[in-house]
């Protein structure tokens, strides 16, 4: 049996770099739900399938998200480029291809809550997470680590996808501080700028996030919640390293 570690938080809260880090400090596996809604976004763009309104459509998807092979692990770089933001970090792969980078892009970002908010994609995407959270560990596990544990994180996981998860995580800050670190990623990663090359600017992502957050609140189906049980970390004003130290201490006691 795994040891889950569910975090769950807002857009751009720092979920993912904190558990990136833990991940391969602990060498436990590594699930990004939020990698699997923007992974069905891509792939109903490029299918065409983005009104989801239409049964056919929605039925198509489905299908299309049943013969996908979704994976995620380490890349041997680094796809983070800058030296700073250089941490250990999950690559996503869609039947083998590499699309971390794409999947971050603005033009998905937009898109994902069309998908999101359907209860058919959600229960799909659910049903993967499971898959994954069974799979094998393609980070290089610790020879001394003596629990077999996985990481998992989104947005619904300790109240929907692993409600008895053993230990759970609520990460926020202010939104102003996660447009500015989502605003930097973006730059170090080379990804600032739209469909048609133009720069995108600190602003719009603050309205992204501003949108995504309402929009993860007032879903009907598995809404951002935190879990009763989980403990709540506010990072407007600590460091990746400070919060991933006070991860680590609470999973460790
Ligand atoms: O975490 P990330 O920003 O990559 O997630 C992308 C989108 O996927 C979010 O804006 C959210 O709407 C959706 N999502 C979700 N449930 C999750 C994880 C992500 O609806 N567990």
């Amino acid at each position: 049996r795994k040891f889950i570690v569910a975090i769950d938080g807002p857009a751009a809260s720092g979920k993912s770099a904190v558990s990136e880090t833990l991940a391969v400090r602990l060498g436990f596996l590594h699930v990004n739900s939020g990698a699997i809604y923007r992974c069905a976004t891509l792939l109903a763009i490029r299918n065409d399938l983005l009104d989801l309104q239409f049964k056919k459509n929605l039925d198509r998807m489905r299908e299309i998200l049943k013969e996908t092979k979704i994976t995620m692990g380490p890349l041997g770089t680094s796809p983070i480029k800058n030296e700073n933001v250089n941490r250990p970090s999950t690559a996503i792969f869609l039947n083998g291809e590499n699309v971390t980078d794409q999947i971050s892009k603005i033009e998905i970002t937009k898109n994902v809550r069309f998908l999101a908010k359907i209860p058919e994609i959600r229960a799909a995407s659910i049903e993967k997470q499971r898959e994954l959270v069974q799979s094998k560990n393609l980070f290089e596990t610790r020879a001394d680590s003596k629990v077999d544990g996985v990481i998992v994180e989104g947005r619904d996981i300790g109240t929907a996808v692993f409600p008895n998860a053993d230990i759970k995580f609520f990460i926020e800050a202010e939104a102003k501080a996660r447009a500015k670190r989502r605003f930097d990623e973006l730059v170090a990663r080379g990804l600032n700028v739209d469909i048609n090359g133009d720069p995108v600017d600190y602003e719009q992502i603050l309205e992204d996030i501003l949108q995504r957050d309402q929009e993860d609140l007032t879903r009907t189906h598995s809404p951002l919640r935190k879990a009763k049980d989980a403990i709540v970390i506010d990072t407007s004003n600590l460091s990746l390293d400070q919060v991933v130290g006070k991860v680590e201490s609470s999973i460790l006691k």
